[in-house]
């Protein structure tokens, strides 16, 4: 397994301090840096559009990994590369699990130069895209329905990032599987020893000391 990569994930940013935690995130351990786009549609909430992911990306060092929730994936899946993300994960149900449609947004995103990810809702299978991993840079396994932070992991979904892992063992990729909702340093230990290798991570790292939240993750 390669080595673990924490993003801390900035819907859960205290936004009445902003530039004091910019400077602890930017400080941290941190690689990535998760950044939640939800269209309203695709799930009940509303977050950032692209303007603010070029400024988050001006005043953080990390690279920017973007998690499209939204219904249009190709159109936003543009939008948000233009803005410069470096990973951009859309949802697999958005293309309502269309296996070609999902290698071809995915070798689109490839050909500009960004990792390409997929992500599925917690009661998504993951077994049609397991053939299809060589085409995925970041397999994005939910562990919470999507669209708020602050919710209870839903331990269940192990089952699939292990049978990702076996096949990404056995075929030697590079594919990273990374999980978001509900990671704390318990719950942390949990998804690496299933196979995980990117923690998303928001109201654990930020209701804190954002650097030693960050490392005690990567702790595990
Ligand atoms: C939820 C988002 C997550 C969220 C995780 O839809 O995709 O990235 O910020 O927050 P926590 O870590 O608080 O569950
Ligand atoms: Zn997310």
């Amino acid at each position: 397994m390669q080595e673990v990569i924490i993003a801390p994930s900035i819907l859960s940013l205290d936004y009445s301090k902003p530039s004091e935690q910019l400077n602890e995130l930017a400080q941290s351990h941190a690689k990535w840096v998760h950044f939640d786009v939800m269209d309203g549609h695709f799930v009940p909430n509303l977050t950032f559009g692209p303007d603010l992911l070029k400024g988050f990306k001006k005043a953080l060092p990390q690279k920017m990994d973007v998690h499209i929730m939204v219904e249009d994936a190709r159109r936003y899946a543009d939008v948000f590369m233009d803005a410069g993300a470096d990973v951009l994960t859309f949802h697999s149900e958005a293309l309502n699990n269309d296996i070609d449609a999902i290698c071809s947004l995915c070798a689109h995103i490839r050909e500009r130069g960004v990792l390409a990810g997929v992500s599925v809702r917690p009661k998504t299978s993951v077994d049609a895209l397991l053939p299809h991993l060589d085409q995925i840079d970041v397999l994005l396994i939910m562990s919470v329905e999507p669209g708020f932070g602050g919710q209870p992991f839903m331990e269940d979904v192990l089952d699939k990032v292990k049978k990702a892992r076996a096949v990404i063992e056995e075929r030697n990729l590079s594919t990273r599987i990374e999980i978001d909702g509900g990671i704390n340093d318990q719950t942390a230990k949990l998804a690496v020893s299933a196979g995980c290798d990117t923690l998303v991570a928001g109201s654990y790292v930020f209701k804190k000391d954002i650097a030693a939240a960050v490392d005690s993750l990567l702790c595990q």
